[in-house]
């Protein structure tokens, strides 16, 4: 695992001027009472589902920029919907498509500022603009699936967001 900085994140860039949805500083800021807040709520329970439930209706509420936010575990070969707030979702994603499989295959995160221009974007919602896609992995350090946050603006995720998702995501081990 490298640093923040070393980490050769896949994103696809936004020509167009990008509208800030939140400057990194204040993510920073908005990620770490986050990520306090769920350190404390998690370790009330034992249960890997309840604690994947907590952090996704925490950021999805914490996060006003969050439009959909959830996790996709591979189920028998199929990338399958898991936990999730925000409209009603794709429930299998076609293998090997979009942005999902993209980062569950390159286990690593993807960043995409506008998700129209991703080459085989899977569209659950048009009203979703931009996403990043974390992959999510068992205790013993197999990838399972993946976190899976779109924005209705353009270009809402950076390599803030990665960071602190990719640590956030740990919390969920029991
Ligand atoms: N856009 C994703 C599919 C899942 S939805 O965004 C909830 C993709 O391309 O994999």
């Amino acid at each position: 695992m490298g640093t923040s900085e070393s980490r050769p994140y896949v994103k696809i860039k936004l020509e167009a001027t990008r509208k800030v949805v939140m400057d990194d500083k204040k993510k920073e800021g908005r990620y770490s009472r986050i990520y306090k807040q769920l350190n404390e709520l998690v370790l009330k329970s034992n249960n890997q589902s309840a604690r994947m439930a907590t952090i996704v209706a925490v950021l999805h509420h914490k996060m006003e920029y969050f439009f959909w936010t959830g996790f996709y575990l591979l189920d028998e070969g199929k990338m399958t919907v898991n936990i999730y707030q925000g409209p009603v979702a794709c429930q299998i994603l076609e293998k090997d498509k979009g942005v999902c499989w993209a980062a569950f295959n390159k286990q690593e995160p993807v960043i995409v500022e506008d998700v129209h221009a991703f080459p085989g974007h899977i569209a659950c919602d048009s009203r979703s603009n931009s996403e990043i896609v974390i992959p999510f992995k068992n205790k013993t350090g197999e990838i399972i699936g993946v976190l899976d946050v779109d924005s209705s603006e353009k270009a809402a995720f950076s390599e803030v967001d990665a960071r602190w998702l990719e640590k956030i995501l740990d919390l969920a081990h029991v």
